[in-house]
């Protein structure tokens, strides 16, 4: 295999997966999983993707490699597949309520998985809600920065949290844990939230919706104090 360089972000959440046979739904080009096993995992891994164009590129990749003993692609859509045999499951590089679908609707249940590790590149807060409902909890949380955004990777286990609204929307591992990159994240969207509270141009409605925004910030905040 030549040696496999990932994006941060694909590392961070290469950190949290266990070493237990693992599923990575919509791997797209499979450079995590190929991260994986060239980092010591020793599969097998189930890498699906639900179209033609990434799925050939995907099993191309995993050839070329020579990862195939570790490797296996699987043309599915979300977990519509028999995938009981397997501990763990990455989604990553969706949004979250794609996420929270996929995972809601598995054909089996979650009830063979140990860990879910989860990278929402949008609605965190619905995913959160989902994940909890689904009756597991986070272990592990932590935010990163890509191209001008900032998305939170999570780990859950089996289990319930008591989360209130602000838990749910950033994290309460994040949040007591006082995550600096969540912490930045807040203070970027205070300013900025402040500065068009200001604006003139800004209808009744809309600076109501901020000042919404800015409260459940600002209660974010209250962590970090
Ligand atoms: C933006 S890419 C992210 C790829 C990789 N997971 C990452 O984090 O870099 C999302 C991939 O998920 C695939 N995908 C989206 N929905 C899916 C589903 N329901 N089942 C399987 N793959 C899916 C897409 O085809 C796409 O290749």
């Amino acid at each position: 295999m030549s040696e496999i360089k990932i994006s941060p972000r694909l590392k961070k959440i290469a950190d949290m997966v266990e070493p237990f046979p693992c599923i990575d739904i919509g791997a797209d080009h499979g450079y995590l999983d190929l991260y994986l096993v060239q980092r010591g995992h020793k599969g097998p891994i189930l890498a699906t993707e639900n179209k033609k164009g990434p799925y050939k590129r995907l099993c191309d990749n995993i050839a070329k490699n020579s990862a195939s003993d570790y490797v296996n692609c699987l043309f599915a859509d979300g977990l519509d597949f028999d995938y009981r045999d397997y501990q763990e499951v990455i989604i990553a590089g969706m949004g979250g309520k794609q996420i929270a679908n996929i995972l809601s609707s598995a054909k089996y249940g979650l009830n063979n998985f140990l860990y879910l590790v989860l990278e929402p590149q949008s609605d965190a807060y619905t995913l959160r809600k989902v994940v909890d409902k689904l009756g597991f909890k986070a272990v592990c949380e932590i935010y990163l920065n890509e191209q001008e955004k900032t998305y939170p990777v999570i780990k859950c286990i089996k289990g319930h949290d008591e989360c209130d609204e602000t838990m749910f929307k950033y994290g309460k591992f994040s949040l007591e844990n006082n995550d600096r990159v969540l912490y930045k994240y807040l203070i970027k969207n205070k300013i900025r939230i402040d500065r068009l509270l200001q604006s003139e141009l800004i209808s009744k409605s809309s600076k109501n919706q901020l000042k919404r925004q800015l409260n459940q910030i600002k209660e974010g905040l209250r962590y970090y104090e």
